[in-house]
């Protein structure tokens, strides 16, 4: 069980108020010599600098006071012991039991994923018409394909013999797009989901099915182009999967933390089996780092720490993630869902409405990207953004000016939106004839808060420990928070109230909903051909 302790009621909490009072500008903090040995760590191929972050050595420590006082370290403990920590649904939580590779159900089925992807590569795993298969599709959503979706892409150098796709969205033009350039004698599907009950994959794995049976397939070889990855075998033998072909994991692993389990088929055909295995070793350094390090050097906890003053005592309720790599295009999106869904809850753990701030809005794109779309606010809007930055120092491609120039973004940004541009350098810029309205547009005043992340490449086992890395960051923040962070009923509602509405379209009658919906769903069927 984890503690229960409302964090308003801490010591700590009330320090941190009085201390959010004071303004402190970032540039005098750099100024004190021991900032760099206590915000910036090496850890392994990653370097952390927490330094251009907008907080004092005192309230780092009130945030470490807060961390204890909230019983971070039973609830670490508790996770780790398995206890049933995700009470709301009397489970335990043990996506990191999946990375300790202690328990032989787990061994089992990595076994069964070795085998498989090595017939897959060696050719000894055939289509119907004896071809070898070139294209695998993994047909999942959320947890079963934004994990394996953002590790296959970030793992691009790696892939092999075959090519990864994924379809995710019930909008069948994703799927239309997708099945466009395949052939189904040469052509997987994965089709991957915890329940096999989710509305999407459901609907996307029977087109997949008829697609293939319409064009050359038949129902006797279909054990040969679909397999599954569930927790459900009676309904994947259902959908007509031979349970042979299923790959199974367990009700103690959460959708948004399966990419470690089976769910990461996909990224095991893609790039290998020992390569997936490394993906499990890195995770498991950066949980033995969570599990054991004291927490001023411990890294998603400092992290989270930081986010939390920043969300409850600075009111800065959103966060950017920057990744200055092209390959973690998807970090974003996949983080979106890990944060989002774990720790946007206003119910706390004894079920009272919290009358704090959960979970901030996590948002991204790569970086230059992102330079040309929305830095405009994150230097000189109205808001707050702290932003995460991640860079790394080799590329996988030669392309070395390439490379100079996208980190010198990656620098460039952290430290604009550190020292930002007073007056008098913009008067220095301007000419003479320049109005008030074009010196106040050009002065940034800085101030703003980053972090920055460096890693020495993208390999398997330095992804496994910067995802296990935010996992544990939104782990800490949920403790903190008092609120349960691996349930998620918000999800629910629409999952509801969608049911009654498509029978209504299908039969194209009302029902009973509120005047707009009405309003709205009598416009959709006038206007439809
Ligand atoms: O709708 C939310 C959700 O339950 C996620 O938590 C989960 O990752 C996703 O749907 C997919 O669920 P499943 O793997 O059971 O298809």
């Amino acid at each position: 069980m984890l503690p229960k302790i409302d964090p308003t009621t801490t010591k700590s909490w009330a320090k941190l108020s009085e201390l959010s009072a004071k303004e402190t500008s970032i540039s005098d903090l750099l100024k004190n010599s021991n900032r760099l040995d206590q915000f910036t760590f090496d850890f392994s191929d990653f370097h952390f600098d927490f330094s251009k972050n907008n907080l004092s050595s005192d309230v780092m420590q009130s945030l470490i006071n807060l961390a204890e006082e909230c019983g971070l370290k039973e609830g670490i403990k508790a996770m780790f012991d398995g206890d049933p920590i995700n009470e709301t649904e009397s489970r335990s939580v043990q996506h990191v039991a999946l990375r300790a590779r202690e328990k032989e159900e787990v061994e089992k089925e990595l076994r069964k994923v070795k085998s498989f992807t090595e017939k897959l590569h060696s050719g000894d795993w055939t289509g119907y018409s004896g071809k070898k298969i070139t294209d695998i599709v993994n047909i999942g959503i959320g947890g079963s394909d934004l994990g394996p979706k953002m590790i296959t892409y970030a793992l691009r150098p790696y892939w092999k013999n075959v090519t990864p796709h994924f379809i995710s969205n019930v909008d069948a033009a994703q799927t239309v797009e997708t099945l466009e350039g395949l052939n189904p004698e040469t052509t997987l599907f994965i089709i991957a989901s915890k329940t096999f009950t989710t509305q999407e994959t459901i609907t996307n794995a029977l087109s997949a099915r008829s697609w293939f049976l319409e064009n050359g397939g038949t129902k006797e070889t279909i054990s040969k182009h679909f397999v599954a990855v569930s927790t459900n075998e009676p309904a994947v033998t259902e959908f007509g999967i031979l349970s042979e072909n299923m790959f199974e994991f367990w009700e103690w692993v959460g959708g948004r933390f399966s990419l470690w389990s089976v769910i990461g088929l996909s990224i095991a055909c893609a790039v290998g089996f020992d390569e997936f295995e490394k993906l499990l070793q890195g995770a498991k350094e950066m949980d033995d780092h969570f599990r054991t390090t004291e927490t001023s050097k411990n890294l998603p906890i400092i992290s989270a720490m930081i986010g939390i003053w920043y969300n409850n005592f600075k009111g800065y309720n959103s966060m950017a993630i920057l990744p200055y790599d092209h390959r973690l295009r998807y970090l974003p999106s996949y983080l979106q869902q890990v944060d989002m869904e774990s720790n946007g809850k206003y119910v706390d753990r004894s079920g009272n409405e919290v009358n704090y701030q959960t979970g901030p809005i996590i948002w991204g794109e790569p970086g230059t990207n992102g330079q040309h779309a929305f830095y405009q606010l994150i230097h000189q809007g109205t808001k707050i953004i702290p932003c995460e930055f991640i860079g790394i120092v080799n590329p996988a491609h030669k392309f070395s000016d390439h490379h100079e120039k996208l980190l010198a973004n990656f620098f460039a940004q952290s430290e604009a939106l550190l020292t930002g541009k007073s007056r008098s350098q913009v008067l220095n810029e301007v000419d003479d004839e320049a109005d008030e309205i074009l010196i106040n547009s050009k002065i940034f005043k800085g101030n703003r808060p980053s972090t920055s992340i460096l890693i020495k490449e993208l390999n398997p086992f330095n992804l496994g420990k910067l995802i296990a890395y935010y996992e544990h960051r939104v782990f800490t923040q949920g403790l903190i928070w008092n609120i349960f962070s691996f349930d998620q009923w918000g999800v629910e509602l629409g999952k509801q109230l969608s049911k009654p509405i498509l029978k209504e379209i299908k039969e194209n009658r009302e029902g009973n909903h509120d005047h707009s919906t009405i309003s709205l769903l009598k416009k959709f069927q006038s206007m439809r051909k």
